[in-house]
């Protein structure tokens, strides 16, 4: 479901900033201070009422955004994301109906696993491409790599949500195991309320400084 073209651009971009917008009007100048901080791959949360209108002016006015969205529940909500033009969509658990509705309407979706179980569901729905969510409370990196073992021989590659902050993202950046990493640091709903662009840009530019480059691209 995710292209090599999207596997390779999440990869190379290694940040994924996850936000909640309210207000729609917010939504293109957060995704340019992202952009002017280095960031490039946003996580739209459809926890708002307008949350799909966000998605939809990000898509249509900053080309250079890779723009996603997250919490997808049901398929209603696939439907809605895909109209507005997101690129890929992404779950907090492994909901086989969501998972089905995304590959009919040609959605890149990632659900999210925590546990062996988890991650069997999702290879039965062909799944490659896993949220490890919530990251750093199911046992952090420790977890994420014993969980990964025997599963190693398929290719997985895991997004970890959940708790990422500058102070661990390089220990999972450095795994192959893992292809990009996300959170809400970055751009908090506290900056957005504020319209506080600068602190957004310089989260993600403080961020971009830390990360370790992508090793297989
Ligand atoms: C989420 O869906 O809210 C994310 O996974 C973000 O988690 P964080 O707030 O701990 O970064």
């Amino acid at each position: 479901m995710f292209t090599p073209e999207l596997t390779t651009k999440l990869e190379r971009a290694r940040l994924v900033a996850v936000l909640t917008i309210e207000d729609p009007d917010d939504a293109v100048p957060v995704a340019r201070a992202l952009l002017a901080g280095g960031v490039t791959v946003m996580e739209l949360a459809c926890r708002t009422p307008r949350a799909t209108e966000a998605i939809r002016r990000i898509r249509g006015e900053v080309s250079e955004i890779t723009i996603g969205a997250g919490t997808i529940l049901n398929p209603q909500q696939v439907e809605a994301v895909v109209a507005a033009g997101a690129a890929f969509g992404v779950a907090p658990g492994c909901n086989p109906r969501t998972i089905r509705a995304a590959q009919d309407r040609g959605l890149p979706f990632a659900p999210g696993v925590a546990t062996a179980t988890d991650i069997e569901i999702a290879l039965e729905n062909q799944c490659r491409v896993l949220k490890f969510f919530p990251a750093e409370t199911s046992g952090g990196f420790a977890h994420l790599t014993n969980l990964a073992v025997p599963f190693a021989h398929l290719g997985l590659r895991y997004i970890p949500l959940g708790g990422i902050s500058v102070g661990n993202l390089t220990t999972y950046l450095e795994s192959p195991l893992v292809l990009c990493v996300g959170g809400s640091w970055l751009a908090k709903v506290e900056a957005i309320h504020k319209r506080d662009w600068e602190t957004i840009r310089r989260n993600a530019a403080e961020a971009m400084s830390i990360v370790p480059t992508a090793r297989t691209t």
